[in-house]
């Protein structure tokens, strides 16, 4: 990471937050910890298929910090039409009463993902509807998922771009060719949309080996047996990460003045 001066307003705003991926893993911990630190008054969207998953997100982050407002919304980012995406903010700020006039900052976070299909190499996808899915949620959703964000918030002058990205985006894994070219795609996305519009923040945040179910199926699901032995290896050391590890440094990042669009690795 290039040497960044520190820019300690991002957690002073009162801030709309949207996370799409809220129900579990880092979605969740981004969840709980954004609304740990935005002043009180803040409002946290959250956005997942499991309903059940994300009321209980809600009821536990509510508990801890009553002082914001928690939203849930049932959404799948990998089922394309085009009247999933478009007024799916304007929707939700009708039903919850939410005024956009009181928020100074609007963040989105892209935490929702697939691995696709993990168990064949990148000769054997034969398969249209499996390689289609795998980039409806990794890339298409997010895309529109992003633009319709922009389009209800874009009366708030700060708006700031979180991609969950991967080591992935920038280094090939063997049997990992639907899920490394998903989101080398996204985070090439981002970094398009950082040039064209240089009042937004936008960061590509690689979170390292997290402890999560997406973790779990690298080690039980991948098909090459040195990219599975890799993920077992690194578990049995214990140099997973907790999600909390991570996404205090997410935090540590998002105070600084990060070039926009810049894939920024836990481990950089
Ligand atoms: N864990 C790691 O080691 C690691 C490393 C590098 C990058 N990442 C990236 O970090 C992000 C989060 O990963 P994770 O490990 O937390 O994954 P996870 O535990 O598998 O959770 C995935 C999240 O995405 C949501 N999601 C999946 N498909 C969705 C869809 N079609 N529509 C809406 N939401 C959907 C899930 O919610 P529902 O099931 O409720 O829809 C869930 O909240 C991913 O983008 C991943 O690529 C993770």
């Amino acid at each position: 990471m290039q040497a960044a001066k520190k820019v300690d307003d991002f957690f002073h705003c009162k801030t709309c937050v949207v996370v799409c991926g809220a129900s579990r893993g880092l979605g969740e911990c981004i969840s709980l910890t954004f609304a740990r630190k935005f002043p009180a008054g803040s409002a946290l969207i959250l956005l997942g298929r499991d309903v059940k998953a994300l009321e209980d997100v809600k009821s536990k982050i509510s508990a801890e910090c009553p002082h914001q407002l928690f939203v849930i919304q049932k959404f799948d980012q990998g089922n394309i039409r085009q009247e999933n995406f478009e007024n799916l903010f304007e929707g939700i700020f009708q039903v919850h009463k939410i005024s956009l006039s009181s928020f100074e900052q609007a963040v989105i976070v892209h935490s929702a993902g697939t691995l696709g299909d993990i168990t064949k190499y990148a000769k054997e996808m034969t398969d249209a509807e499996t390689v289609k899915r795998s980039f409806d949620v990794n890339v298409t959703g997010a895309i529109l998922l992003n633009s319709t964000f922009l389009k209800a918030f874009n009366d708030i002058l700060k708006r700031v771009i979180i991609n969950l990205s991967s080591l992935a985006a920038v280094q090939p894994f063997k049997s990992w060719s639907l899920y490394c070219s998903g989101k080398s795609a996204r985070d090439m996305f981002f970094q398009t949309l950082a040039l064209e519009e240089p009042s937004l923040r936008v960061l590509n945040y690689a979170p390292g080996p997290c402890d999560t179910d997406m973790q779990k199926d690298c080690r039980e699901k991948s098909r090459a047996p040195d990219t599975k032995k890799m993920f077992i290896d690194a578990f049995n050391s214990g140099s997973i990460l907790s999600c909390q590890t991570s996404i205090d440094k997410l935090c540590q990042i998002l105070m600084t003045n990060f070039k926009s669009g810049a894939h920024i690795d836990f481990y950089d």
